[in-house]
């Protein structure tokens, strides 16, 4: 069965993700019903000052979310992304940006992937100017705070915390991405945050068909895109992207 998205006839791919593709595996997205947003801790714990502050709460406040991707896996629409970009032809591009912090589409075999916000699942030097390389660490350190080797100030997540800017390389990879894009699906994002949320116009302007697959109504940019499919990304995404065999 040939996907509703004709995918073979694009020759640049571009994919945004948000919470809403790792909601099928369990995990919470920001906004809507049960989202973090509505725990007012976010906007106390989730931003740049608190972590100057109190740098160990602000661990605290993060590490359940570290933990629970030791029991998440990635779900089918994770995993309908990575064999989207396994099946391309070598000269289509493919590029995916993803707000998420979890690491599911690495996991489900997705390689092009820039990590808009980070990833929970790494750990850094809290100190800018310190040489102490981020590393891979799935270890929530609940019992400690962990402190730097190298210079002894907090170690943190490596992810993006309001009042941060966006890591260079990520802001002038995407951007690069999204001009050179023909087709670009927006995937369980509610479109609120910028500069993310503005891809879709980027993107439009250079000429490119645009998509959004979300769970339901309400998108704030639902009217950029040129066509829309409301469902859960986990079951819509294997359809539409259904394989190059008919
Ligand atoms: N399938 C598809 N879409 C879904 C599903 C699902 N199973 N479940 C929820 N959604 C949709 C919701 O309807 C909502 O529109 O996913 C979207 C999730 O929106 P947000 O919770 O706002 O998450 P996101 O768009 O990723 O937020 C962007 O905001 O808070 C910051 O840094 C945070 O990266 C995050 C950014």
């Amino acid at each position: 069965m040939r996907g509703k998205i004709d995918w073979q006839n694009y020759r640049s791919i571009v994919v945004l993700t948000g919470a809403g593709i790792s909601a099928g595996s369990g995990l919470p997205t920001f906004r809507g019903p049960g989202g973090l947003w509505s725990d007012a801790k976010i906007l106390e714990f989730g931003t740049v000052d608190a972590l100057r502050e109190r740098p160990f709460e602000v661990w605290r406040f993060f590490a359940p979310l570290r933990e629970k991707l030791k029991s998440v896996q990635p779900n089918p629409g994770h995993l309908a992304l990575a064999t989207l970009e396994a099946d391309l032809q070598p000269e289509q591009g493919f590029t995916l940006i993803t707000q998420n912090v979890d690491g599911l589409h690495q996991r489900a075999g997705s390689k092009n992937v820039i990590e808009y916000h980070g990833g929970i699942y790494r750990t850094r030097c809290s100190n800018r100017s310190c040489f102490f390389e981020p590393f891979e660490d799935f270890d929530a350190h609940l019992e400690e705070p962990q402190v730097c080797p190298f210079c002894g100030d907090p170690l943190r997540f490596d992810i993006v915390l309001f009042g941060e800017l966006i890591p260079m390389d990520a802001q002038r990879l995407a951007k690069q991405a999204i001009r050179k894009c023909d087709l670009f699906l927006a995937v369980g994002t509610s479109g609120t945050v910028f500069p993310a949320a503005d891809f879709v116009v980027t993107a439009r302007s250079h000429g490119a068909h645009t998509i959004l697959i979300n769970l339901e109504e309400g998108q704030s940019n639902v009217t950029s895109f040129n066509e829309v499919y409301f469902g859960p990304a986990e079951t819509l995404l294997p359809e539409l992207l259904a394989g190059k065999t008919d």
